[in-house]
Order: C-alpha cells, then sequence, then structure tokens
C-alpha cells in the first residue's frame, strides 16, 4: 500500500504522524483511558511489550511531563515509567527502557528494582506476538503472553491497582476472562474506536487488584489451570459449569473512545495543501532493530546472491570470448 493510500484508508496512522505518536495504537490507550480514567494519581507504572513506543510516550505525556512541568513538584516525587521489550527503543522522556523478555521470570526484578522495592499503580501490556493469519494460533499464542503479564502483574502490582492487557477474542475469551476475575473483582474488554472492527483485538481493563486470600504466586499457573477444571475454583462468576449451559458466562464488551469519532474502519479524504496536492508524512519514529530487519538482511543477500550466480563475471565473459 502507498503511503497516500494508507493515509487516506487508516485515519489513526495518519493522525498518529500528526501529532507525533510513533504507532497509531497510542489512541488505543488514549480511548481507553476516556472511558476507564486509568491514569488518575498513578506515580508507577510499567509497559509491557513497549516497543517502538506509542504506549510509552502516552504515558509519558499523561503522567510525566505534566508533573515535571508543574510548579509543585519535585524531582524524587515524579512519576516512574519502567517500559519492556524484546526489542531496543528510541528514547522517551522519562520513560527508563529496560531490554527484556516478559515470561522471563527475573523481568519482574528489574522493575522492582526500578521502583526501589515498592510496587506498580498501573500495568500495561499490547503485547502481540508475530500474527500467523491461523486465528485459533494466535490466539493461544496472544493468551500465553498475557498469562506471563499476568504472572510478572502478581510479582510487581500493589493491592488495588491496574492491569490493561491486549486480548485476541475467541473461543476461550471466557476462560480468560475467569481467570483474570480470580485477581481483579472488576474486569472489562473493552473495544476502542481506534481499533478495528475487523480485528479480533480487543483489550482486558482489569481494575482493583486483590488477589485471593493466602494466594503464592509460585502457585499462579496451577490456580489458572483449575479455573477450566470441571470442579472449577470458589469464585462468582468462574465456578464450575461457567463454560456451558444456563451457566454459561457472556461477557460484556464495551466499546470506548468517542463513538461519533473517527472510524477506523473508514477511509477519510486526504487534506491538499495549497498547490492542490498531498503531502504524507514519514512516520513519527520507525523501529530501530526490529525483528523482520534480519530477515531483509538475508533476503537482500540471498537475492545478490542469486543475480551473482546467473549474471557471468566479465573476467569469465572475456575468457570465453578472447
Ligand atoms: C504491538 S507491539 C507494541 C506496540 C506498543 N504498545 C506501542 O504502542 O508502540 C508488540 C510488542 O510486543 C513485543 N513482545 C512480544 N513478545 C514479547 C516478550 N515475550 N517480551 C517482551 N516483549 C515482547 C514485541 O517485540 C513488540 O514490540
Amino acid at each position: 500500500m502507498g503511503k497516500a493510500s494508507r493515509d487516506k484508508r487508516d485515519i489513526y496512522y495518519r493522525k498518529a504522524k500528526e501529532e507525533g505518536w510513533r504507532a497509531r495504537s497510542a489512541f488505543k490507550l488514549l480511548q481507553i483511558d476516556e472511558e476507564f480514567n486509568i491514569f488518575q494519581g498513578e506515580k508507577r507504572v510499567v509497559d509491557l511489550c513497549a516497543a517502538p513506543g506509542s504506549w510509552s510516550q502516552v504515558l509519558s505525556r499523561k503522567l510525566y511531563l505534566p508533573a515535571k512541568q508543574s510548579p509543585a513538584s519535585k524531582d524524587g516525587e515524579l512519576p516512574l515509567i519502567v517500559a519492556i521489550d524484546l526489542q531496543p527503543m528510541a528514547p522517551i522522556e522519562g520513560v527508563i527502557q529496560v531490554q527484556g523478555d516478559i515470561t522471563n521470570a527475573r523481568t519482574a526484578e528489574v522493575v522492582i528494582r526500578h521502583f526501589d522495592g515498592c510496587k506498580a499503580d498501573l500495568v500495561v501490556c499490547d503485547g502481540a506476538p508475530d500474527v500467523t493469519g491461523l486465528h485459533d494460533m494466535d490466539e493461544f499464542v496472544q493468551s500465553q503472553l498475557i498469562l506471563a503479564g499476568l504472572t510478572i502483574v502478581t510479582h510487581i502490582l500493589r493491592q488495588g491497582g491496574k492491569f490493561i492487557a491486549k486480548i485476541f477474542r475467541g473461543k476461550d475469551t471466557s476462560l480468560l476472562y475467569c481467570q483474570l476475575k480470580l485477581f481483579f473483582p472488576v474486569v472489562t474488554f473493552a473495544k476502542p474506536k481506534s481499533s478495528r472492527n475487523s480485528s479480533i483485538e480487543a483489550f482486558a481493563v482489569c481494575e482493583n487488584y486483590s488477589p485471593p486470600e493466602g494466594f503464592d504466586p509460585k502457585h499462579l499457573h496451577r490456580l489458572l489451570e483449575m479455573v477450566g477444571s470441571p470442579s472449577g475454583v470458589d469464585d462468582l462468576d468462574c465456578s464450575s459449569g461457567w463454560l456451558e449451559g444456563a451457566n454459561k458466562v457472556y461477557i460484556p464488551f464495551l466499546a470506548c473512545g468517542d463513538l461519533s469519532g473517527y472510524d477506523s474502519d473508514r477511509s477519510y479524504p486526504l487534506p491538499k495543501v495549497a498547490d492542490g496536492t498531498y503531502q504524507s508524512l514519514d512516520p513519527v519514529q520507525p523501529p530501530i532493530a526490529p525483528p523482520y530487519k534480519r530477515a531483509l538482511e538475508m533476503k537482500k543477500a540471498s537475492s545478490h546472491g542469486i543475480q551473482d550466480l546467473e549474471k557471468p563475471s566479465l573476467d569469465s565473459r572475456l575468457k570465453k570470448h578472447g
């Protein structure tokens, strides 16, 4: 798709470039905030799977920069934002970056160290594996990433804190909902207006972190497995029988963002400048080391190799004709 064509078909992509966001995903977090007011008074925030960094930019603009610019704020009291990703990302003011894997147990320790032993008020996770297009497979891998996020949450989130995580809607959505409900009395699945209807993506907004009494993070996986087992766990919504029949759990999906605002599934005409042409902006900050970079390099190298093989060298041609 050409640059102008994408700008026309994807209004949030175009707006992200105009407003200085590294990715259109920024609007998803902003629209979740419009509905759930997730940034109110937060001092310690973790952005899991943060690259290229548009959610971290939102956190910086909503929390760090206003506090820094306020005459009343002191250095030691500025909000702390820790961003983690497998990929490196370009710096963002007020954001501490950690290059790491959220499925690794040590990642939680690194975060706590940055918070001087204190726990986080808010954890956001926009993690996504490389999508294969096979919905069941993508949903499964995505749910594993959320469970890795939840594992970190059980180590680093304070009582009463919030967790926002990207999910893929599918046949196991009810299971995931029930697993999250074990830890959060309020769980809402939200679909921001900037997330395309055609995409199976949605966001779990989990409020008021309250792990079960006597909960030991070491036993998280055993507890989560019990949710799916016939005997279930002793929880209001998720006791046995939640999967089928009259007791089946129906999960409300909430559309969020200004519903009369831009529709991510519509094309919008491009604004023309004085000479009647349209000027497409470059992306704000392309990823500095995307996972596909090596693949592109290998492809380029191999296509050169093939060309070299097909093209006889000047030496050999001279020999042949000479
Ligand atoms: C959709 S992008 C996140 C976009 C980001 N929220 C933004 O607004 O710019 C998904 C990210 O998940 C990261 N990711 C996937 N698996 C991960 C893992 N196990 N640990 C850390 N990051 C991971 C990828 O590297 C990728 O950067």
